[in-house]
Parts: structure tokens; sequence; C-alpha cells
């Protein structure tokens, strides 16, 4: 492609694996040229400006003033990315971000809403702007075999840490709260308001098991929804079986039950499982499997949409900033559940950017 998206990338720690791994090669490659570089930390910024033969602005500011750059990626931390968002977008820039995309709701659809009027596009891996295909299919099945309404969802991920403190976000309760459910449970949140919609209540269980950090490594998040449906949500950082962030996930409708992903590994595998059971008489039946590429799965970035929406003008994006706003708010209210080991309510992301707006 000779007219891929030109793009300055600031944030360069984990931003810095995106352009590595997706942008100089990988997914993203095809579709975005990186042009430029930033990052709080100058010798980090020069360093990469060398390895990757671009330039290196002194500002995330100056990186905006360039002309020439379409689009940012922006890879810092998540609190203020509104802000972040915002400058990129006055400055006419589109944006490619991360999860979690803000602590504060309101701010967070504030700036999304805003995007959609001037018409920057803004896109993040979780959520995604399209429905990923592992939950296409759980839609599809929900559609074909009229499975009902969901009852619960149980999903859960884990990896092994073992971390010293640093000073970092990831030491904060506060920029990073029930620190397994926000750093690497984030997608199951996202991925449940899509399934459930809004949610009314929370309550977090934590535990410091391994870390030196003083976060928790251990969490368990449950959400009663709007709807009447319960999810459950572990995350930990403390496991150790060689299965790394296997997100299994089940999800049970009135008439019939999806596994995701739910059952022990073969071996080594670039694909997920999907099963869907149902009740054939009295006995439970697979009445359904697919095969989905891991590559494809929930949480990955799609930079094909990206550019899609950025040169053809048209966004087939089915998340509404509502959506995106509604993960946050079940994290502002995680923060409080783990601050106050009550059951929390879960705010109107709405009501929250209309009283910042007044205030
Ligand atoms: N999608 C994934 O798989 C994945 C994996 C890891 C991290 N992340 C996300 O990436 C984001 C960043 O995580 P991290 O671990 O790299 O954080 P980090 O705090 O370790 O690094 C952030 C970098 O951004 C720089 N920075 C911060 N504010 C800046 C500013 N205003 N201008 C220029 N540079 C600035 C810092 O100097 C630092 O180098 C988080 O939202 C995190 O959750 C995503």
């Amino acid at each position: 492609m000779n007219d891929k998206i030109k793009m300055g990338v600031v944030g360069l720690r984990f931003g810095d694996a995106v352009i590595s791994g997706q942008i100089i090669q990988g997914i993203g490659h095809p579709y975005v040229q990186l042009c430029g570089v930033t990052d709080l930390n100058a010798a980090v910024a020069r360093s990469r400006s060398e390895r990757y033969n671009v330039p290196h602005f002194a500002t995330y500011d100056d990186m905006l003033a360039d002309k020439s750059i379409e689009a940012v990626g922006i890879f810092t931390p998540p609190a203020g990315r509104a802000d972040m968002v915002r400058r990129a977008i006055l400055a006419r820039k589109h944006v490619m971000t991360t999860k979690p995309f803000e602590l504060d709701a309101g701010a967070a659809l504030s700036v999304l809403n805003e995007a959609r009027n001037i018409k920057r596009v803004v896109h993040m891996n979780s959520p995604s702007p399209l429905l990923p295909p592992d939950w296409q299919q759980v839609e599809t099945w929900r559609r074909r075999y009229k499975l009902g309404r969901p009852i619960a969802a149980n999903f859960s991920t884990w990896a092994s840490y073992r971390e010293e403190a640093d000073g970092s976000w990831m030491d904060d309760p506060k920029r990073c709260p029930a620190a397994p459910i926000f750093r690497i449970g984030i997608y199951s949140v996202n991925d449940m308001v899509r399934l459930m919609g809004p949610a009314a209540s929370v309550q977090v269980t934590t535990s410091r098991l391994f870390t030196g950090r003083p976060t928790p490594d251990n969490a368990q998040l449950t959400l009663r929804f709007k709807n009447g449906a319960i999810g459950g949500i572990f995350a930990s950082f403390c496991i150790n079986d060689g299965n790394f962030y296997a997100d299994a996930v089940i999800v049970n409708f009135e008439n019939g039950t999806i596994y995701i992903n739910a059952q022990p590994p073969v071996g080594p595998s670039d694909h997920i499982q999907l099963h869907l059971v149902m009740a054939d008489g009295k006995a439970a039946h697979t009445m359904d499997r697919v095969t989905i590429p891991l590559a494809q799965r929930a949480g990955t970035y799609q930079w094909d949409n990206f550019y899609h929406a950025l040169r053809e003008g048209t966004s087939q994006d089915t998340l509404t900033p509502l959506q995106v706003a509604e993960g946050i708010a079940i994290v502002e209210a995680m923060y409080r559940a783990e601050a106050s080991g009550m059951a929390e309510t879960v705010a109107d992301p709405e009501q929250l950017a209309m009283a910042s707006a007044v205030a």
C-alpha cells in the first residue's frame, strides 16, 4: 500500500513494542508508516528515533504541530488520556490508542463524542471498533439458536509476574485499581459491556501473594448488570502454568452455554475454540463449535479498519462512545469498591459528562 497512514507515536515503553511488533513489521505494517516518536524521557525518544530512522520530537505538542503527521499512536498511561486525545483531534489528527482508554468515564465520553462531531477517528484495541470474530460468533449463535437472554458470564485471565515496586502508575491504586483487573482483566470488562450492556454495581476482592508492588496481584470482580445478568472476572499475576493470558470465558444464556477457550490447552496453538452447549432432551449436547485465529481475538489492534476509516472516510464501527465510557464507569466503581470493601454503584457516564461540562 503506498498511501499508508503517517503516524507519530507518543509513549515509548509499550508503544515501542507496538512499533517494533506491529508497525515496522506485523499486522499494522501494511497500513501504517512510522513518521516520528516522542516521550517525556528524551534519551528514550532519541534512541528510538535512531533505531527506527525517524525524527524525534521534543514534546507531544511539537509532534502534533507537524502537518505531515496524520495520526498519532498514544501509548502513555491511561490517566489523562482524554486530554491527550483532545489535543490530537484539535490538531486534526486521528488517533490509535490502547486499553484502558481512560480512568474518567465522563472525560472519555466527552472526548469521543467531540471526535465524532469533528470527524476524527479514535480507535483503541479494547473495546475494539468492530466486534472481534470471537464475539461476532457469540452474537451469531445467540440469534441462530435463540439462546435467549444472557444470565451470567465468567472470565478468567492469568499470567505469572513477580514484579517489584517502581513508583509507576502500576503501584498506585488510584491510577491502577484492583491492579490485575485493570491491567489484564480490562479486556473482559469491555467485552462484558458489549455483551450485557451497562452495569449497575460492582464488588471486588483482591489479595497480594507474590508481588513486590503495593497493589494486588490476585483479584476477582463481580458485576451486576442493569439487565439482571451477573458477571465475574478473575485476573491474576500469580499463576505459572505456562498458559499465560489464557482468557477462558463461559457465557450462560437462558437456553445454552458458550465456552470460549475454556478447556485445557493441548499444546501451543494459534487458534482458540468456541463451543455451544444446549439441551438435547435431558442431556447436554455440543450443538456447534468453531475455531478462531488467536491473532484476531478480542484485544487486537484493528489497523485495517483504522486505515479504511481514514482513507474511505466511512466508518463501519459498531462501538459507541457510550460503550467505551460504560467500561470506564465500571473501573471507577471498582476503585471505590476496592477502597470501601463494599458493593458500589456504577455511575451513568452521560450524567458524569454533563456534570463536568457544567462545572
Ligand atoms: N495492549 C496491550 O497489550 C498493552 C500491553 C502493555 C501496556 N498497554 C497499555 O499501554 C499504556 C502504556 O503502558 P506502559 O506500560 O508503556 O506505561 P509506562 O508508564 O511504563 O510508560 C509510558 C511511557 O509514556 C511516556 N509518557 C507519559 N506521558 C507522556 C507525555 N505526556 N508525553 C510523552 N511521553 C509520555 C513515559 O515517559 C513512558 O516512557 C497503558 O495504557 C497500558 O495499559 C497495553
